[in-house]
């Protein structure tokens, strides 16, 4: 039967106090709506129609996805309201599942079990929770049928302390979902139209309504405030850690790792603890990765270890490349084999051929590195010119000594050594020496000063 995904997007999301719309706060990396949008691509529907309201033009521009029909709610009325705008846009025969917006680690496997049940009946994703606070409580009959939700804030009595809950998520055929959702009305505790009361509408008709409680409550968690998004993304994290392990990772720790984007991942990984990958990274095998490295949109190649405390992005390593602690490569950086990266060295924008060393307290940036060159302690390209870069360009073999100012543009030729403390702004041939430094000397007789009593 074709399926249309209704997902509900509009609300203020009032207990954030927050200029973003709900929908947009981040949830390892990506606006909520994000994670239900792939939730809800998963199921292979016919339509998604996102309901949007609340920071409109927001939240439309932050998706540019063709597959969706963004419905627009002027006025946020309920979540009934909302449905039955976006229903303007669905056939008669269409099985409707309602997702929300700010329900965002619900899995294709629950929804599936939606829409396991018979066609005219209504299907309701419930959860059992210790504290069901803020939720809409799912009360059933003496044979343990579905029968009405009560929403918190109109719940009295008994109906308070049940602890089964609405996730919000449920499956009903569009032509009976119409109907009933033309009978609701506003006469409630927040003057809404809900979406809840649906239920009891269909069970008064005599339709079924399959209470499904789901197997993992993280899947349901709704986010209302920030300590719900903070639970949200510890238990997400917790989620993609341990597939990670499942994938033959070791995590030092799998609380303290953070995955926002997508991690790809080799054989015999491990990682320590506090890393944080960011964008699309891949390790290959026995990648170690120290304590509270940040890697974002990097590839690194078998056997590379990254040390602690260091900062990586937009850049690519081949293998047995060894980097930090402490090292920061910003975008565009290249390592070919076996290149080392100390401590407190940046790197920008060069390439850095096999087996050559930068390995401490170094800038390089627009630079072309050859193989087995040995880039010595404080050696520095002066790429700026306060107008234009340039670039500098190190033949293989080469060996820069300590202290080096390579005044780009400027080639060193290959095998060439620099002595140290050199100020480089002609290019070096190759296989010389070449220095530049004024001649010491010594002052006879110099005296320190020294302080002069009142
Ligand atoms: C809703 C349910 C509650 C359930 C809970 C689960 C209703 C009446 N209540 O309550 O039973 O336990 O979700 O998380 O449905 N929205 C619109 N237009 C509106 C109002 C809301 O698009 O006019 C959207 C919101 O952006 C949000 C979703 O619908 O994504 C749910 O609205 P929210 O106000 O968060 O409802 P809850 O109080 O959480
Ligand atoms: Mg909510």
């Amino acid at each position: 039967m074709p399926v249309t995904v209704v997902v509900l997007a509009a609300g203020q999301g009032k207990r954030m106090h927050s200029d973003l719309p709900k929908v947009l706060q981040p949830l390892a990396g990506r606006p909520l709506l994000s994670h239900v949008l792939k939730t809800a691509r998963a199921l292979r529907p016919q339509a998604i129609c996102v309901v949007y309201g609340h920071g409109g033009e927001q939240v439309r521009n932050a998706f540019s996805d063709t597959d969706l029909t963004w419905v627009h709610q002027a006025e946020q009325l309920g979540t009934g309201h909302a449905v039955s705008q976006a229903l303007a846009h669905v056939p008669d025969e269409h099985r409707v599942v309602v997702l929300c917006g700010d329900v965002p680690l619900v899995r294709a496997e629950t929804i599936e079990r939606l829409l396991e049940t018979p066609a005219g009946e209504l299907a309701l994703a419930t959860a059992v929770v210790p504290d069901p606070t803020g939720y809409g409580r799912v009360i059933r009959n003496d044979r343990g049928e579905v029968v009405r939700i009560v929403e918190e804030k109109d719940a009295r009595g008994s109906d308070r302390a049940v602890t089964e809950i609405n996730t919000g998520l449920l499956s009903f055929r569009a032509q009976e979902l119409r109907r009933c959702l033309s009978k609701i009305t506003n006469r409630n505790a927040q003057a809404e139209y809900y979406l809840t009361d649906v239920v009891g509408l269909a069970a008064e008709q005599g339709i079924c309504v399959r209470g499904i409680v789901v197997d993992d409550v993280v899947d349901v968690l709704g986010i209302n405030d920030r300590a719900q998004l903070a639970a949200a993304e510890r238990s997400l994290q917790r989620r993609i850690a341990e597939d990670l392990m499942r994938r033959g990772v070791t995590l030092a720790d799998p609380a303290r790792i953070d995955v926002r984007g997508q991690l790809t991942v080799g054989k015999d990984v491990f990682i320590d603890v506090g890393a944080l990958f960011e964008g699309d990274v891949t390790l290959g095998d026995r990648v170690r990765i120290g304590a509270h490295a940040v890697i974002a949109n990097c590839e690194l190649g078998d056997d590379c270890i990254v040390h602690p405390h260091t900062l990586m992005e937009h850049s690519v390593a081949g293998p047995n490349c060894e980097i930090g602690p402490f090292a920061r490569l910003r975008p565009g950086v290249a390592l070919a084999r076996q290149v080392k990266l100390g401590n407190f060295v940046e790197i920008k924008n060069s390439r850095i051929e096999d087996g050559s060393k930068v390995n401490h307290l170094s800038y390089v940036g627009d630079a072309t590195i050859g193989a087995k060159v040995n880039v010595g302690a404080g050696t520095i390209t002066c790429n700026y010119d306060g107008a234009h870069k340039h670039r500098t360009v190190i033949g293989s073999g080469a060996f820069i000594g300590s202290g080096v100012m390579l005044i780009a543009p400027v080639e060193i030729g290959e095998g060439a050594t620099i002595g140290a403390g050199s100020t480089i702004s002609k290019d070096a041939p190759p296989g010389e020496l070449t220095l530049e430094r004024s001649k010491q000397l010594t002052v006879a007789g110099w005296q320190r000063p020294t302080k002069q009593r009142k």
